[in-house]
């Protein structure tokens, strides 16, 4: 059986974006039951961006209960926290000694970072860059690579670290012998796609996300102020150009889809298509919305799914990371 593995970092509160790209589908795979899922809460990768100890926490509590509120079954995939698999940061090491610095020169996170210094005029490219933004690639691979991840499920953006990953893979196994599984990156369409208040890709480094689980009124707010052009009622608009319509079609069926299409070319005014984005956008979320609510009053009922999780995936970790000490002569002597 085919393994599925992702992760998501916990940094601030999961937006519409986070779940039409991997908490949907993820929950989708999940029911379809045809891989083996794990899904994880990257919270060391969060330390990376943030020395704030409750925003770490809370996103931890928050994201988690996102995805249990969206559906997740941690009876039918491996729901996990990072930071419990005490097995990822050991692989991390002994693959950071097999890592080219080479390939983590390339890095695009890495090189975005030093870019910026260097259009700022510093005489220091690397100023306020950690070795843990240099090296997160790798923990990335060890998340990978310790569950021996056939597919991982990421957006664009990280597909150069599956690829990293893959060649890590292959230089470990070439030194060792045939250990781990070449992962490969499963980018969907709709990760890619999901645009912003202001058009561009839903991102937290843009500010222009929607939270996945804000309260109706709020909910309503925001999607008032999604940027249409300054077209009128009645003249016939471009759905494909439309972020409205774009964030519609992430939620609705085809048939409802194609219904709103032709809206569109009858020239449906803007007010009209945000009320309607807003209602259906909030008839389908709100259920989820008032589980989410009471998860994250119910910390402790969290905290055991999540546990539960990591005594599932450490069955799988621990055995594993012995063979891989063994190979590279960490061993009982004698
Ligand atoms: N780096 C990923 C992101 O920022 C999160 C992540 C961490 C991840 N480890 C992973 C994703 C392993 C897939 C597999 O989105």
């Amino acid at each position: 059986m085919e393994t599925v593995l992702t992760g998501i970092t916990t940094t601030g509160t999961p937006h519409i974006g986070n779940y039409v790209g991997a908490i949907r589908p993820a929950v989708e795979a999940s029911t379809r039951g045809d891989a083996r899922s794990f899904f994880f809460l990257a919270d060391y990768h969060s330390l990376v961006k943030s020395t704030d100890p409750d925003l770490v926490a809370r996103s931890t509590l928050e994201i988690a209960a996102a995805w249990l509120a969206a559906g997740l079954d941690p009876d039918k995939v491996l729901l996990y926290r990072q930071s419990d698999i005490r097995e990822i940061p050991e692989l991390a090491w002994i693959l950071t000694c097999v890592t080219a610095k080479g390939l983590m020169n390339r890095a695009h996170a890495y090189k975005a970072a030093v870019a910026e210094n260097e259009a700022g005029g510093g005489k220091d490219a690397d100023r306020g860059i950690t070795m843990g933004l240099f090296s997160y690639p790798i923990l990335m691979t060890a998340d990978i690579l310790m569950f021996n991840a056939h597919k991982v499920p990421v957006g664009q953006d990280q597909r150069q670290h599956v690829e990293m990953a893959r060649d890590i893979a292959a230089r470990f196994n070439h030194h060792f012998g045939e250990t781990f599984v070449l992962p490969e990156a499963d980018i969907s369409k709709e990760t890619a796609v999901l645009p912003g208040l202001d058009g561009r890709k839903m991102s937290k480094s843009y500010g222009n996300t929607i939270p996945l689980f804000l309260p109706e009124k709020r909910l309503r707010k925001a999607i008032m102020k999604i940027r249409t052009n300054s077209q009128l009622p009645e003249e016939p608009k471009d759905p494909d150009a439309s972020t409205l319509f774009k964030i519609y079609q992430a939620f609705a069926t085809p048939e409802e889809t194609e219904a709103v299409r032709e809206r569109y070319r009858e020239g449906i005014g803007w007010g009209e298509m945000k009320q309607l984005l807003f209602e259906y956008v909030n008839d389908h979320l709100s259920a989820a919305r008032e589980e989410h609510a009471r998860l994250l009053a119910a910390p402790d009922h969290v905290e055991a799914v999540l546990r539960q999780g990591a005594e599932k995936a450490r069955a799988v970790s621990r055995p594993f990371l012995e063979e891989i000490r063994s190979r590279v002569g960490l061993r009982p002597l004698g």
